[in-house]
């Protein structure tokens, strides 16, 4: 297991929700067990993605299985994007809230847009942010949808399953349609996805 320093570990653990264990239509939260040396963080580990042991939470779609938990390597690839949140935040899939949640803990975020296009993913844990005023939540295909003139500090984007070469196509569709909308945008895991090509 790698070491970890105290500041990503308090990190790691800042990321961390804490909603209910709940379905709805096709979704579920639960929670799960990651062991020191179970044979899941092995894999996980040989994959350059292991996991503090401790107990987490994923969001679980009922055919596509696990799309979002609050494990170590998730934590460590929104870091970026939330030291850059700032004022006017567009968020492109909402998930299990995870990176919401952690931006809104900055006063500076001023206002965050978020894209889902799953409205029981909306109804499951967008609920949690309903009586946020610094929210909105649009259920629609982030891919798509038509935002006229508007703009943002800081677009962040995570609406793919897993770690696979073929988001590299949307994530250049989104980069595009984003870039002159934002100061600062990012995919989740691009560098990762890119240098599977060469793997
Ligand atoms: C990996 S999760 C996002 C995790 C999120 N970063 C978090 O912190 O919990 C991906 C989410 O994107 C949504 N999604 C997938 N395709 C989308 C699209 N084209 N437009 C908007 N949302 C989409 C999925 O329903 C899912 O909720």
């Amino acid at each position: 297991m790698e070491r970890r320093t105290k500041k990503e570990k308090e990190w790691i653990n800042k990321f961390r929700v804490d909603w209910a264990e709940d379905s709805l239509g096709l979704w579920s939260v639960k929670y799960f067990e990651v062991e020191d040396k179970s044979i899941e963080n092995l894999r996980l580990a040989l994959h350059g993605r292991p996991c503090i042991p401790g107990t987490y939470s994923k969001l679980v779609h009922q055919h596509r299985g696990i799309i979002m938990s609050d494990t170590t390597a998730e934590a460590l690839d929104h870091y970026e994007a939330y030291q850059q949140a700032k004022g006017r935040v567009l968020i492109n899939g909402l998930g299990l809230g995870c990176f919401l949640r952690i931006i809104l803990t900055k006063p500076e975020v001023t206002h965050v847009d978020v894209v889902e296009i799953d409205k029981d993913v909306i109804g499951l844990v967008g609920r949690y942010f309903f009586s946020d005023e610094r929210v909105t939540i649009h259920c629609a295909n982030a891919l798509t949808y038509e935002w006229g003139r508007k703009k943002w500090d800081v677009v962040w984007h995570d609406i793919w399953d897993n770690l696979c070469t073929d988001n590299i196509e949307e994530m250049e569709r989104l980069r595009t349609k984003f870039a002159k909308h934002c100061d600062w945008q990012g995919c989740w895991c691009e560098t990762e996805v890119a240098n599977m090509l060469y793997t």
